[in-house]
């Protein structure tokens, strides 16, 4: 299979004429929506239930964004700690470090990210997410998370650890550094309004917004964008147990990386936009 007919099978929208129709009508019960799959090894080891594909038919919140959900799947951990290290090394010379940043999960599900995020150095991480259940379960997991952190005596630097119920497009960005984590949550029409929102929001701060944007079948959206720098667009292999527990069968994924430069910071200065104490 080749790497871009990978890509273009990991769609988790669901066949909604068949699986959708009997999920939505069936259950608003998460997980009954979904079809049988493994426990994943991070959930294992670290006793939550980040796991499974539910498609988005079984999402729905009678918000007016369902629509546009795109279903939820965890990110795979091995592709999630080679983003963020790559993110780190486009740091070098920027004047921030991790510590400066809150990382913010658009669409969090049940919280893998969040959880992964927070042994990362970041001074805060949020997720974000529409459906209650989902928001449920990833608080659920951070306390699970946390008690078993406490008992192997483990410290984070991470002192704001959260998840907030609701819809991408409304939360509001923090004023410094902020990284936001994208796993392809939403379809093109809604990832269109929250560019257009980021870049707004950017033209009237100085704090670098960056982007780690996973599968990411709307890139060129991205491009289209001004100001949006890409910094780092990679296609990698899973690990072996990543590889494993794949429901789509696939063992591998692509990644982007971003940086929002305001309007005036753009070309000649190239990825030097933003750096620290630009006024
Ligand atoms: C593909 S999952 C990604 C989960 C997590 N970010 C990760 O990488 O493991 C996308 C999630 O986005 C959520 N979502 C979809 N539309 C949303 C919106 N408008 N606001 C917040 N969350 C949304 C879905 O409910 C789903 O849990």
């Amino acid at each position: 299979m080749s790497a871009e007919a990978g890509q273009f099978r990991r769609r988790f929208r669901g066949p909604r004429a068949m699986w959708g129709r009997v999920c939505s009508a069936a259950s608003t019960a998460l997980g009954k929506a979904t079809p049988p799959q493994n426990r994943h090894p991070f959930d294992r080891r670290h006793g939550v239930d980040t796991g499974g594909l539910i498609y988005a038919d079984a999402l729905v919140t009678g918000h007016k964004h369902d629509s546009e959900s795109a279903g939820y799947y965890a990110t795979a951990p091995s592709l999630f700690y080679r983003a963020i290290q790559r993110w780190s090394d486009t740091l070098e010379s920027s004047g921030y470090s991790a510590g400066d940043y809150m990382l913010v999960d658009i669409g969090c599900g049940k919280g893998r990210v969040v959880m992964m995020a927070s042994d990362c150095g970041f001074h805060a991480v949020v997720g974000v997410e529409l459906n209650p259940g989902l928001a449920k379960i990833a608080r659920k997991n951070l306390r699970a998370w946390a008690s078993m952190q406490t008992r192997m005596r483990l410290t984070r630097a991470c002192s704001e650890l959260r998840v907030v119920n609701g819809d991408a497009l409304s939360f509001p960005l923090p004023d410094g550094p902020v990284v936001l984590f994208f796993f392809n949550s939403f379809e093109r029409a809604m990832v269109r309004l929250w560019l257009e929102r980021l870049v707004h929001t950017a033209a009237s701060r100085s704090a670098p917004i960056d982007l780690i944007y996973v599968h990411p079948e709307h890139r060129e959206l991205f491009q289209q964008t001004t100001g949006m720098k890409l910094l780092v667009d990679e296609v990698m292999a899973f690990s072996e147990e990543d590889a494993a527990a794949d429901v789509f069968g696939v063992n591998f994924d692509r990644y982007a990386i971003y940086r929002i430069c305001r309007a005036e910071s753009t070309g000649s200065r190239g990825i030097t936009c933003c750096l620290r104490g630009e006024a």
